[in-house]
């Protein structure tokens, strides 16, 4: 049989291949040394923000209200289950405004990527808008799904509105194929908050762009890290949704961050419709929904524990940005240009004036294979992988990196930035 190949679709073809990023993270976990060597470049959230102990309260409850919770060992329906939905209606009420009736909120089967990745089935290949730097790993599987990605560099509150202009314009005819806006309010990998103002101006332009194709262009706000506004001064997120008057806004959301990334649990929020009827759809297509007994904990986790949890969490990760962004300072200050990051989610994303950062840069390799064998090993995702390829940023990414203070603890997070002053 040699020779002889299984015959793949273009996405199948492209995915055999893996992508540098998981190339080289695949490459450091093959010899990683814990508690010597140091991982920055994880997204993990902090295993001590992981409430274990209300999970075994949550099952439990589950387990016995067989009324409010019923057959929650069984399959769910597609479209999430009934006390998910509306708890999480719930939580956003009590944190911003109720979501308007007219509005509907679906579960996605696994976590807030399976809703990325179902946009992908849902939506016509074409151009994504989005932000640069960008969430690189939904980057991947657009590109092999064979979407195009516009990407906008950002300034201080998100994506540059007169960039954006620009390029829409330079697009001209072409501006057809734009598929949808996709905009992570607090960014990974910079950690660049969106501004409310800046927010709203992206929907506006989508707006003009959905009059002027007689077309509704959608526009989703991935919500990833909104909960982990941990500055007492960060301004609180506003949702554009209540002002949304052609429906074409959505927001993804997720509780990865902050109860646990193993609970799998994501959710798309907009203006009912073909969209959302056709991502119920896709769910029950990809495994029927969400594992019922693991919504239904959320749903009781949502209504009993979430403000005490946000709050533990939140504490923690402001305690980790502070001591981090002191370090980076005293250690790595003259060498820089630009740190973004440290007022929400758990990301810095470094500019240097000079160093290169990319693999193969004796910056990256010193700290990945330090010539004292003993020594830790230190690795970050280098701003090469983060920031597009064809875009403006190609440049300025082989000097930047995304370093993570979720995953380690302080002081180890604190020896690595030492590490990359020597390696300096
Ligand atoms: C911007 C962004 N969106 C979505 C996700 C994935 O969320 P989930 O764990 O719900 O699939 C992540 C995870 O790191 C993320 O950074």
């Amino acid at each position: 049989m040699e020779g002889m190949d299984v015959r793949l679709s273009g996405y199948g073809a492209a995915s055999t291949a893996p992508s540098h990023f998981n190339r080289m993270m695949a490459d450091f976990a093959h010899s990683f040394r814990d508690g010597i060597d140091i991982n920055l470049g994880v997204g993990y959230v902090n295993e001590k923000t992981i409430p274990v102990e209300l999970f075994r309260t949550a099952l439990e409850a589950v387990s016995a209200d067989t009324t409010t919770y019923r057959q929650a060992f069984n399959y769910g329906g597609a479209a999430g289950s009934p006390n998910l939905t509306r708890a999480l209606r719930d939580f956003i009420a009590r944190r911003q405004s109720p979501l308007p009736e007219s509005y509907r909120i679906v579960i996605g089967p696994c976590g807030a990527t399976s809703i990325l990745d179902a946009l992908t089935d849902l939506l016509p290949a074409g151009i994504v808008v989005t932000a640069d730097p960008n969430y690189y790993i939904y980057s991947d599987t657009l590109e092999r799904k064979g979407f195009r990605i516009l990407a906008i560099p950002e300034d201080a509150e998100g994506p540059c509105l007169a960039s954006l202009q620009r390029k829409l314009e330079s697009l001209g005819g072409e501006a057809s194929a734009i598929s949808f806006f996709y905009f992570v309010t607090v960014n990974n990998p910079s950690c660049t908050i969106l501004s409310n103002a800046r927010r709203r101006a992206l929907l506006e332009v989508a707006a003009a762009l959905s009059k002027k194709q007689n077309r509704r262009v959608p526009v989703f706000y991935d919500l990833a890290y909104e909960l982990l506004l941990h500055d007492p001064a960060g301004v609180p997120f506003r949702s554009v949704l209540p002002e949304d008057e052609l429906g074409i806004a959505y927001e993804i959301g997720t509780l990865s961050k902050v109860l646990a990334p193993a609970l799998r649990i994501g959710y798309l929020a907009g203006p009912r419709g073909d969209l959302m009827t056709a991502m119920v759809q896709k769910t029950a297509d990809t495994g029927f929904s969400a594992p019922l007994f693991v919504q239904d904990m959320a749903a009781y986790l949502l209504d009993h524990h979430i403000e005490g949890q946000l709050a533990a969490v939140n504490a923690g990760y402001r305690e980790k940005a502070l001591a981090v962004g002191a370090a980076i300072q005293e250690e790595l200050g003259p060498h820089l240009e630009e740190v973004r990051g440290g007022s929400a989610g758990f990301y810095f994303y470094l500019t240097f004036r000079q160093t290169r950062t990319e693999p193969g840069s004796p910056f990256f390799e010193r700290l990945s294979h330090p010539a004292d064998a003993a020594r830790a090993k230190v690795i970050y995702i280098p701003g090469q992988y983060c920031v597009h390829a064809q875009g403006d940023l190609a440049e300025k990414g082989l000097r930047q990196l995304r370093l993570s203070y979720g995953f380690e603890e302080t002081d180890r997070i604190v020896d690595a930035v030492r590490l990359m002053r020597a390696a300096l």
